[in-house]
């Protein structure tokens, strides 16, 4: 049985395609406070400033276009000869604009979700208060991505990969936000060998057996690369 990877990837891997991470110099909590923009306080409190926060980003990432490594992870789904879990804690389509599946624990900004009914549907690109849902017809529309305080997506399958994947990468994330930096402590304890991808070392390095330090589109084709030529245990870049 061939080995299944999950691999987690964070706002790092789409920097080089122009998106702002979240807690780099002059990343977007050091422009909004979390708990206006991304908390079911916050929006319950001014909604309106919620919508044009996520309005902002969704256009944004309509633009941005997959890099190197989001089209090397691609490439290692489609050709590696087990699974390869992407399990995203990015809001973009970045990963499926480069032909990649993935699940999205935090959501999507091209997604909406009626807050009165449960509905979901395409987010149109500017979304207010009064947008009313299509289904039940409630002004209750709001961005289909989980806040701080709520559930992520995908928890429980999320965890059963990690029970039985023999390879744990963690890509382009800082370690800072749960249950997504606890990963690695799972996937180890169920025998997984485990790889950190990162511009720089992080809170969460010292769980991981490996580390490539640099940026995404370098590190991560050269490690697809390593995986797809020599196989997860002969990694010639390890
Ligand atoms: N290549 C690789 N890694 C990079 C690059 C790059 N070009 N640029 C930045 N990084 C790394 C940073 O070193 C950092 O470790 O990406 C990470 C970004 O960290 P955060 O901004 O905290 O983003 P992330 O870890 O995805 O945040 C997790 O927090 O606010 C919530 O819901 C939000 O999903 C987000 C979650």
């Amino acid at each position: 049985m061939a080995e299944k990877i999950v691999i987690l990837t964070g706002a790092g891997l789409s920097a080089e395609s122009g998106l702002g991470t979240f807690r780099d110099a002059g990343g977007l909590w050091a422009q909004h406070r979390i708990e206006d923009v991304a908390t079911p306080e916050g929006f319950a409190r001014d909604p309106a400033l919620v919508h044009a926060f996520y309005n902002a980003r969704r256009q944004q990432a309509a633009t941005a276009t997959p890099n190197a490594a989001h089209i090397a992870l691609a490439r290692l789904q489609k050709n590696w000869p087990g699974e390869v879990i992407l399990v995203s804690q990015n809001v973009d389509g970045l990963h499926e604009s480069a032909g990649a599946t993935a699940l999205h624990m935090h959501g999507i900004l091209a997604g909406a979700l009626c807050a009165a009914c449960g509905h979901r549907w395409p987010a149109p690109s500017e979304m207010r208060p009064q947008t009313p849902c299509p289904d039940c017809h409630a002004p209750a529309a709001r961005p289909d991505v989980v806040w701080f305080g709520e559930m992520p997506y995908h928890m429980e399958e999320i965890d059963n990969h990690l029970r039985d994947c023999a390879m744990f990468a963690a890509i382009g994330t800082s370690g800072q936000v749960y249950p997504a930096a606890g990963f690695v402590v799972e996937a180890a304890q169920a025998g997984a060998e485990t790889v950190e991808l990162n511009l720089e070392r992080t809170e969460i390095s010292r769980a991981f057996d490996r580390h490539h330090i640099g940026p995404a589109t370098d590190v991560v084709p050269r490690w697809v690369d390593g995986l797809l030529t020599g196989g997860a245990r002969r990694l010639p870049f390890a």
